[in-house]
């Protein structure tokens, strides 16, 4: 059986506790060194690659499995911890149709691998578990690329007996999570029981077994929804708005569904109205890269989903990065643009008259960190997306409860002016990009001044 053309690219996203390993995984996937080069060793954008099905296939060992799988390939989502993968979902509807949920064998479950859990559950996504790093269990021989039942074969009875060990403490976890798990070479119904696959994403042992389970699930749970429909007009989320030579702003997008071409006239969420413009080129990203990294994309027609692509388009300064872009016509132009000016608008927060301001890099962040505000009851007087201005200062410095002269951003840089104006005001600012620790410093910090 041959790749059926109108099976559109599965997404798979790659979620997990920071440092445990998401990139590298990819990285490993891909034969690459995207998470060595990344500032602080930190992903802070949500990237893609592709993956097509030969490579796939070929990293498996097993080339009669390229006659068995019908998928073009894989689309590999990399996500930041966890923030703004909520947005992506949301926006996205069902983006992910698969997932990874990557945790350290050694550390264990942290918070983002709960969280990850809950939004996989709440989406109904299936999954799989990577037990990561078994590298790192005292005594490991590593036995490069191998699958995993192979490397672990040939470790002492010691380190098979440790591995064991932490391996039954992550089942654990996952049964206190609400899921019946299992070694996932001992699952036979991938529908009961998530498969567990103990990886080193250095060392490529068990890199085999996760391509392996991840068509094994495509084929299984996707196979009826994978169909795609060229005449459908392409839907995707904003990555990245991004300034090229050349070029000027782009945007990288994930195309989730439908069919793109150049000259298709878009809307693209923006900060005030929908944008609309032209497509003046496509540009794809060779597979196997890192779209957040990619240099040299090469320019083509059309593209269908699910696919990373670069956008060139003039009017694209504002676009929106969370935001949704959709290809219309001039008879679809002003509902659509509706449509995504009222999704935009249920993530423009509910404000309180008095409160907290607070500003982030993406929709997805907003509202992630609003969300986490509102659980703590903590009164959020503007919520907006982007870098804090000298004009978000003087609003806040205007303020006369000390309580609510701050502000809260999440991933995003204080401007020059703004930093000078700062210094001459009482204003605290919390930064940071990982969100609970605002949160956590904010509610310290407030909890000291009732004192
Ligand atoms: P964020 O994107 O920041 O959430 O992190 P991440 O999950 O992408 O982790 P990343 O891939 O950046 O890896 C974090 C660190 O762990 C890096 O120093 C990696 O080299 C290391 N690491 C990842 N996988 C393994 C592994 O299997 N074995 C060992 N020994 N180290 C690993
Ligand atoms: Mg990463």
């Amino acid at each position: 059986m041959a790749v059926k053309q109108d099976l559109r690219t599965p997404i798979v996203s790659v979620m997990g506790h920071v440092d445990h390993g998401k990139t590298t995984l990819l990285d490993r996937i891909r034969g690459s060194t995207v998470a060595e080069g990344e500032a602080g060793a930190i992903t802070q954008h949500i990237g893609a690659t592709e993956v097509p099905i030969d490579t796939i296939v070929s990293k498996c060992g097993n080339p009669a499995l390229r006659d068995k799988f019908m998928v073009p390939g894989l689309l590999f989502i990399d996500t930041p911890g966890h923030h703004a993968f909520t947005s992506l979902r949301s926006r996205g509807g069902a983006l992910a149709d698969l997932a990874i949920v990557i945790v350290d064998i050694n550390e264990g479950f942290m918070p983002q691998t709960i969280e990850s859990l809950q939004i996989l559950k709440r989406f109904k996504t299936p999954f799989v578990v990577v037990a990561n790093k078994i590298d790192r269990i005292h005594g490991w021989e590593p036995q490069k690329n191998a699958p995993f039942i192979v490397s672990y074969n040939k470790q002492s009875e010691r380190v098979k007996t440790e591995l064991d060990r932490k391996f039954y403490e992550v089942v654990g976890e996952l049964y206190n999570a609400g899921f019946n798990s299992e070694r996932h070479d001992r699952v036979s119904d991938f529908q009961r029981n998530i498969g567990i696959i103990p990886i080193s994403a250095v060392t490529g042992e068990g890199i085999a077994d996760v391509l392996m389970v991840l068509l094994g699930l495509a084929q299984r749970f996707l196979e009826g929804n994978l169909h795609y429909d060229a005449s459908v007009p392409g839907v995707g989320t904003v990555l990245e708005v991004k300034e090229e030579k050349g070029l000027g702003a782009t945007i990288d997008v994930i195309l989730y569904d439908g069919n793109l071409k150049k000259g298709d006239m878009i809307v693209v969420g923006s900060l005030g109205k929908p944008l609309h413009t032209k497509v003046r080129a496509l540009l794809k990203p060779r597979p196997l890269t890192e779209i957040k990294s990619e240099e040299k994309f090469q320019q083509v027609q059309s593209v269908t989903a699910a696919i990373g692509v670069k956008i060139s388009a003039p009017n694209l300064d504002s676009a929106l990065a969370g935001s949704p872009v959709r290809v219309v016509t001039p008879e679809t132009v002003d509902a659509i643009s509706e449509e995504i000016l009222n999704e935009l608008e249920e993530v423009q927060i509910d404000t309180d008259a008095l409160g907290i301001t607070i500003k982030a890099d993406t929709i997805g962040s907003l509202e992630a960190l609003v969300n986490e505000l509102k659980k703590e009851k903590i009164p959020i007087r503007k919520a907006t997306v982007g870098d804090i201005s000298q004009r978000d200062v003087v609003e806040v410095a205007a303020i006369e409860d000390p309580f609510y002269n701050v502000i809260i951003g999440f991933n995003v840089k204080v401007l020059p002016d703004a930093k000078d104006k700062v210094q001459s005001t009482e204003i605290k600012l919390f930064l940071s990009d990982v969100i609970y620790r605002l949160i956590d410093d904010y509610k310290d910090w407030a909890k000291e001044q009732k004192e």
